[in-house]
């Protein structure tokens, strides 16, 4: 489908609404993204036709809604290139995956052992770490992140040793909008004999995805941030990697026998699934993916890169404007600051202008700290901001410029 910004905002019925007086533009969209008609129809669809538990039953709808679910996952696993569909383990989102991966693997992690992440990392992919860190002690080592915020790679390859167990690192800054390198860190972390996990939260929204040729062990996506419903996301791992890793529920699906003495477990990804599992978040993933996978990923990048580059020609403009995050590949997010003015401020007037940012440390506190800052103002741009709205957050910043300094 030709990439035409009018017609795709068309199809968002929420792009027509008005906050505080003004059409809205938003741009949050690295929190979390709207939803096409193509979504809602198929939630309304699956739960006004055809709805009923997965694998479970032998009724009709049952069938159904089942041959639903699955194809949702083989939807996952051909928009990230993964071999099967039984890649994919679905979870509640990247947050969700990643803490799976980390307490799948905790049993293979002893006193001493070394997890190597960033200082760019979203608290997602700290904490779980640090779990292992206070119940099994592991060391976690940090990769410094440089002034115009890249990673250090030389300083990534002085950390690698015989001692890492599992190197874990965003693809793509959820702050910075970095998009870090990471073919060939997993080429060292391999190397070095190290299990290599991406989140893919971000960069899955804003550029094509290939697993195998990336070689990751494990990958997280959600499905919330790629026009899709909250409350699904997934986590794809090479088949030995699924088979190693230990169940983090337990309950029903997950099982293959039960007895008072022992339990059995279903092969992945069901090992992973326990209870029921999101159904209609994940039907609903599937639609997402169907209408994203219309457009050219090329034409989609070009797009937001254009309102991305075009709101920070003008924010430059202002003289206490602070770009953070200026690496040589990243992707549509603009994180800044204005000098003398707190964060929050300037999003609070800014959505009195009818300008949807985020505000704040964004989860990433030793990021922030580590650039010596508490919070920041982010415009997150997705594929249906336009030029004019890049224009009105560049009016709204200098708004706010004059109002707080
Ligand atoms: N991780 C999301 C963000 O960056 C929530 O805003």
């Amino acid at each position: 489908m030709t990439f035409d910004v009018d017609v795709i905002r068309a199809q968002f019925p929420i792009l027509s609404r008005e906050i505080n007086g003004r059409p809205i533009a938003y741009l949050d969209n690295a929190a979390s993204a709207q939803k096409p008609q193509a979504v809602i129809d198929a939630l309304t669809r699956q739960m006004s036709h055809s709805y009923a538990n997965v694998h479970r039953g032998l009724h009709t709808m049952a069938n159904e809604t089942t041959e639903a679910y699955e194809g949702a996952r083989a939807k996952v696993a051909a928009f990230l290139g993964a071999p099967k569909p039984n890649n994919i383990v679905f979870t509640k989102g990247a947050t969700e995956a990643l803490n799976l991966a980390a307490y799948g693997l905790a049993h293979e992690i002893k006193p001493g052992d070394e997890i190597i992440i960033s200082q760019m990392e979203h608290h997602s992919n700290i904490v779980p770490w640090h779990f292992l860190r206070e119940r099994y002690g592991a060391v976690i080592k940090f990769i410094p992140v440089t002034e115009a915020g890249e990673l250090d790679l030389e300083a990534f390859k002085s950390l690698l040793s015989v001692k890492t167990k599992i190197v874990s690192v965003v693809h793509m800054s959820n702050v910075l909008g970095t998009i870090n390198p990471v073919k060939q860190m997993g080429e060292w972390a391999h190397a070095a004999g190290a299990i290599f996990i991406v989140d893919g939260t971000q960069a899955a929204v804003h550029m094509p995805i290939d697993v195998l040729d990336l070689d990751v062990d494990l990958f997280c996506m959600t499905g919330h941030k790629l026009y899709g419903p909250s409350g699904i996301g997934a986590l794809y791992g090479k088949a030995d990697m699924l088979s190693r890793m230990q169940p983090f529920n337990g309950g029903g699906e997950m099982i293959e026998d039960v007895y008072e003495d022992r339990v059995t477990y279903n092969d992945p990804p069901h090992k992973f699934e326990a209870g029921t599992p999101p159904i209609l978040q994940a039907i609903g993933l599937g639609a997402a993916i169907d209408w994203y996978r219309q457009f050219d990923p090329q034409d989609i990048h070009l797009h937001e890169m254009a309102v991305y580059h075009h709101a920070l020609d003008g924010l430059r403009s202002i003289n206490s404007f602070r770009l953070i995050g200026d690496a040589k590949e990243k992707g549509s997010v603009l994180a800044f600051n204005l000098e003398g003015a707190h964060a929050h401020d300037v999003a609070q007037i800014l959505d009195k202008y009818g300008i949807a940012v985020r505000a704040g440390q964004h989860c990433t506190q030793p990021l922030m700290e580590s650039r010596g800052i508490h919070s920041t103002a982010r415009a997150s741009f997705g594929i249906y901001n336009t030029l004019d709205e890049a224009d009105r957050l560049i009016e709204g910043v200098k708004k706010a410029a004059t109002f707080l300094s």
